[in-house]
């Protein structure tokens, strides 16, 4: 993992990351199901936002989902029992030093992870590896340059960039998405298709301006306030117009846009 992974592991982005996941389950989720008796291995589970939709939407599909934090583990565990699932097995592992036997996966699921990453091809590399010659791997992945919103704001996208550049300095890549096929394809996977997944919020879709607009995107932004300021990227004064003007986007005749892409690649027979 990188040094500091920069969202950090409290419980104000342990429930970002629940919101988040809730509010993006038809965008990111609604093509993806499992066949019965499947092995699916899903790396950086998190606090399992992801695990519980993707367990309910493939019930007799067998999960192993795996995270370098034991407390995301943890935490994942409590709401997988809290949903009744009984198809997942959690365990704390690194991606890097996997304790399964190469080809084990019939399918392989990551959200969110390769962007915290010093080496994500190397990544891609090992969960390849971990797949049956045919198996499938799904990488999910968001990119903070396509985020654009009415009305534009310089500050606002000045405090998105203070997130991109202290992703990047702890090893990261907050622009990952647009990368996602060339990383897949390097990665020696087959039949690679990317789709961008475009989240759109104005206040006719309330839903989406405040599970996205407000809970997912401007938390994750202002979540980075002290470090921001304490690298000395911004000033108080400056980041806080940036946050206010994305709440700003919120309102009745505001507009936000954002895009994730969904990478499918298989692995040669
Ligand atoms: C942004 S969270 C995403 C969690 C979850 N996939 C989701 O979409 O909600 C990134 C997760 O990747 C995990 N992670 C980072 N590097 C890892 C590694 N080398 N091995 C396993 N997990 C890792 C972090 O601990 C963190 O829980």
């Amino acid at each position: 993992m990188s040094e500091a992974y920069v969202h950090g592991y409290h419980a104000r982005e342990n429930q970002r990351l629940k919101d988040q996941a809730g509010t993006l389950v038809e965008l990111l989720h609604a093509d993806t199901s499992y066949p019965p008796g499947s092995l699916v291995l899903e790396a950086g589970c998190g606090v399992g936002s992801q695990t519980v939709t993707l367990a309910q939407r493939s019930p007799a599909a067998q999960f192993t989902s795996i995270d370098v934090s034991a407390d995301s583990v943890a935490q994942a565990k409590r709401a997988s029992d809290a949903a009744g699932l009984t198809n997942v097995r959690f365990q704390r592992a690194d991606i890097f030093a996997l304790p399964f036997a190469p080809e084990s996966f019939d399918h392989v699921f990551v959200c969110f992870v390769l962007e915290h990453l010093s080496h994500p091809s190397d990544a891609l590399g090992v969960l390849k590896n971990m797949l049956k010659p045919g198996g499938s791997m799904t990488v999910i992945e968001g990119d903070h340059g396509s985020a654009y919103f009415h009305p534009d704001s310089s500050a606002a996208r000045n405090a998105i960039q203070c997130l991109i550049e202290l992703q990047r300095w702890a090893g990261g890549n907050a622009l990952i998405g647009r990368q996602l096929y060339p990383l897949m394809v390097d990665a020696g996977l087959d039949t690679v298709r990317v789709s961008p997944r475009m989240v759109y919020a104005d206040s006719s879709r309330p839903g989406m301006v405040d599970g996205f607009t407000r809970k997912t995107f401007t938390a994750m932004i202002e979540g980075v306030r002290e470090s921001a300021i304490e690298a000395g990227i911004t000033g108080p004064e400056d980041f806080d117009r940036g946050i206010r003007d994305l709440h700003r986007t919120a309102e009745a005749d505001g507009v936000f846009c954002y895009t994730f892409f969904k990478g499918v690649g298989t692995k040669r027979p």
